[in-house]
Order: C-alpha cells, then structure tokens, then sequence
C-alpha cells in the first residue's frame, strides 16, 4: 500500500459535490504533483486529505493507518504538514517567531528544527527578526513552507509553493522542495506552474472537476499530446 492512499474522496462544502471521486496516492520520498484548471477542486483535494473538510464518500490512509476521521491537528501528530494556498504566514510576527509557532506541538528541542530551515533557506536567517509580512512574495513562501517544516512532517502538503513569485524564485523553490523530499519526506503539491512542476514530479495528477483526468509519471504527462494541448498551452 502506498504511504498516502487518499481513495474514491467525494465530498465539498455543502452543496453539490467538488470532489466526484478523486483518487491520489503518494509513495515514500516521491513528489506527486496536482495541476488542472482553476476551480477544479485542486485546494479542496488538499484540505480534505489534511482533514480540513470532511469526506461524504472515501478514505484517507496515511502511513498504513486509516486516518479520514482525525483533526488536521491529529494528522499533524502523525505527520503531516501543511502549507496552504493563502494566509500561510503570520505577517505581523517575525520569520523566527513564524518557524517557532510552526513548532507549538513539540515538547522537545526545537531549536536544531529552525536551523535546518535556515541551512535550507539562508535568507530566513538573515531576516530572523524582520516581520513575515515585510517580506518578498518568494521569502514569504520560504517561511511558510519552513513553517510546515517544523513539525518535521514524513509528508508535506504545499498549495502552489510558486504562486506569484518570478521564474527564477520558482526554479529555486522547486529546487528546495526536491531537496526536502531527497532527505524523505513525501510531497504533495498543486501548482499552476503544471509544466516545470511535472518536470520535477515522480507523479502526476490532472484533475477535472473533482476527478481524475490523467493519472501519470510526470515525464510521460509532458509528453502526452492530449495532456499538452488541453492543460500545458501546446
Ligand atoms: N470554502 C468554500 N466554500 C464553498 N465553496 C468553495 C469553498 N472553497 C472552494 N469552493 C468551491 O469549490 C470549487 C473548487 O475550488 P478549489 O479552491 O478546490 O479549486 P482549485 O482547483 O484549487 O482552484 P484554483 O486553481 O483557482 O486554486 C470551486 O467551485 C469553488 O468555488
Ligand atoms: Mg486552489
């Protein structure tokens, strides 16, 4: 069984149903990437495995342990992390009080947890003290995935990492999030940015209206002709 088996989810937000089905798994270490069309049901699929919202239909099974009725809080005691589409910082406190909020379940030491974000993100540690929210679009996004990290996840739930930084901010972060996953940890991640997101997954998902369109390597997405036309722009 996969690490992250999230089967048959059907469900939305009280009216008719956004998600219609929608499958998504996730092995050990891999980068499974979810793109689509805007409204598709991309950020709903990432709250309902996160347990932001809760299934009609389907079951999440996560590290071999049903998981579809727990608290994102009890989801986060057993490993995972989350770094939403929006408001995933706390703007008016500094980046180091951001990373440590990020660590508010641990009993342990987490001071070597926060300088490992800043190997990971060297300009957190040059802008320690400086408000989150004073920040560049691709540094705010730095602290709230290095928030996520503080709860030293086994998967990482990233909502477009990329959205509105500049190319060369996105290569960069891509190149971060390939590291994260290099020392383990399994990501699941939504990007608008479907072509150079594919270009660095294990795994590829297209999702259309709540289902899955396409279910692929992230190298053979790219190089289907039905995919590109449709969701890559040719
Ligand atoms: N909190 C909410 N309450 C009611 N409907 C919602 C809520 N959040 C999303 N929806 C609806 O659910 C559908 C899917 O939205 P979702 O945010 O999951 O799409 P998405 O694929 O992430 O889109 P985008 O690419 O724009 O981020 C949309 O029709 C949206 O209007
Ligand atoms: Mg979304």
């Amino acid at each position: 069984m996969s690490f992250l088996c999230a089967t048959r989810m059907r469900g939305g937000y009280g009216g008719a149903d956004i998600l219609q089905g929608c499958d998504i798994t996730v092995e050990k270490g891999e980068i499974a990437v979810i793109v689509g069309p805007n409204g598709a049901g991309k950020s709903t699929a990432m709250k309902a495995v996160f347990g932001m919202m809760s299934l009609r239909e389907g079951s999440v099974v996560f590290d071999g342990e049903d998981i579809t009725k727990l608290s994102p809080q009890d989801r986060v005691a057993k490993g995972m992390g989350f770094v939403p589409q929006t408001n995933n910082i706390f703007g008016t406190m500094s980046v180091e009080e951001n990373l440590e909020m990020g660590g508010f379940l641990r009993r342990d030491d987490i001071s070597v947890t926060i300088e490992q974000i800043y190997d990971l993100f060297p300009i957190l540690r040059e802008k320690r003290a400086q408000a989150a929210g004073e920040l560049s679009g691709g540094q705010r996004q730095q602290v709230a995935v290095g928030r996520a990290l503080m709860t030293q996840p086994k998967l990482l739930l990233l909502d477009e990492p990329t959205a509105g930084v500049s190319p060369i901010v996105m290569d960069e972060l891509f190149d971060r999030i390939i590291e994260v996953a290099r020392s383990g940890v399994s990501i699941l991640m939504v990007e608008q940015n479907a072509r150079q997101a594919l270009e660095i997954a294990d795994k590829g998902y297209v999702l259309v209206q709540g289902g899955n369109a396409y279910t692929d390597t992230g190298a053979a997405l790219l190089a289907n002709p039905e995919v590109r036309r449709t969701f890559l722009g040719g």
